[in-house]
């Protein structure tokens, strides 16, 4: 049931966003807009995987749900997209394909939600991973269900879950690899390329970007110290100078990662 205050919420949003006459578009194409996303079959598949891997785990990682229903304090909530888990369960296996060097690498997902993409990476041997979620309620919900999923695979790698909010982030040193799941528009999302940038002109080293569902890969794609080797409706994945470097010396084949569809 939605709240007076998240329906404000929402309309604070789509004013800064759409403007007045966008807003009352918006607005009458909103009954056709909430059937149309019920009706998806790939919503329905989503639902039904996020179930199989909270009943395996004993987690809580389901749900789509807007920003405007939380109480999220920064300013920059108004550019966040709402919370959906990372689809599927199977991360780790695109992982192995790129390569990495698991343990002098950092996995960092921002915006890490109920910290499912944490809790996949988690059954890789990563230096370490760190989750970056700036609503509080999805912070405490992510910090449970890494405590259950740890105890139940002893294997996992340390995790880290912080509340803040994205923007705020100081890249660790070191090979990284840096997770998005669409968490932010294109506003936030020029912020955190302007630092990742000034991160690796500062320290040039091996970085991944595993960015899923695209919907900014212009804001990544002309950059130069980054080289697009996966571009898919999935996910694209850019790699530094230093990580292809590591590539061609172990004789790495990337076409092993699935879902690829083109690179240049
Ligand atoms: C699509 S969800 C992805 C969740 C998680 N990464 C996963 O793969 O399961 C996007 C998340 O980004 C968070 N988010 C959006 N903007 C953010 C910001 N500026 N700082 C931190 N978290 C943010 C949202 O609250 C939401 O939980």
């Amino acid at each position: 049931m939605l709240s007076i205050k998240s329906i404000q919420r929402k309309m604070q949003k789509s004013l800064e966003l759409r403007g007045v006459r966008g807003t009352i578009t918006f607005l009458g194409r909103l009954p056709w807009l909430w059937l149309d996303n019920r009706l998806k079959p790939s919503r329905i598949k989503i639902l039904a995987t996020d179930c199989d891997f909270d009943a395996k785990y004993q987690v809580d990682t389901g749900g789509i749900i807007p920003i405007s229903e939380l109480t999220v304090r920064v300013d920059s909530w108004i550019h966040g997209h709402a919370y959906q888990g990372s689809p599927g369960s199977d991360l780790s296996v695109h992982f192995d394909a790129i390569g990495i060097d698991y343990p002098n690498t950092v996995f960092v997902d921002l915006g890490s939600g109920k910290g499912k993409a944490l809790m996949l990476a988690a059954s890789r041997p990563f230096k370490k991973i760190i989750g970056v979620e700036f609503s509080a309620e999805f912070h405490g919900i992510a910090l449970k269900n890494i405590d259950q999923f740890v105890s139940t695979n002893v294997n996992s790698s340390e995790v880290q879950c912080r509340c803040d909010d994205a923007l705020q982030f100081e890249y660790p040193q070191g090979p990284l690899l840096l997770y998005l799941y669409n968490p932010f528009d294109q506003v936030v999302m020029n912020t955190v390329v302007e630092r990742l940038t000034r991160s690796y002109r500062a320290d040039p080293r091996s970085m991944i970007v595993f960015y899923m569902t695209a919907l900014y890969e212009d804001l990544w794609d002309h950059l130069d110290f980054l080289e697009c080797v996966t571009r898919s409706p999935e996910f694209n994945v850019y790699i530094t100078p230093e990580h292809r470097g590591r590539l061609d010396s172990t004789g790495y084949d990337l076409r092993l990662i699935s879902g690829a569809t083109n690179s240049r």
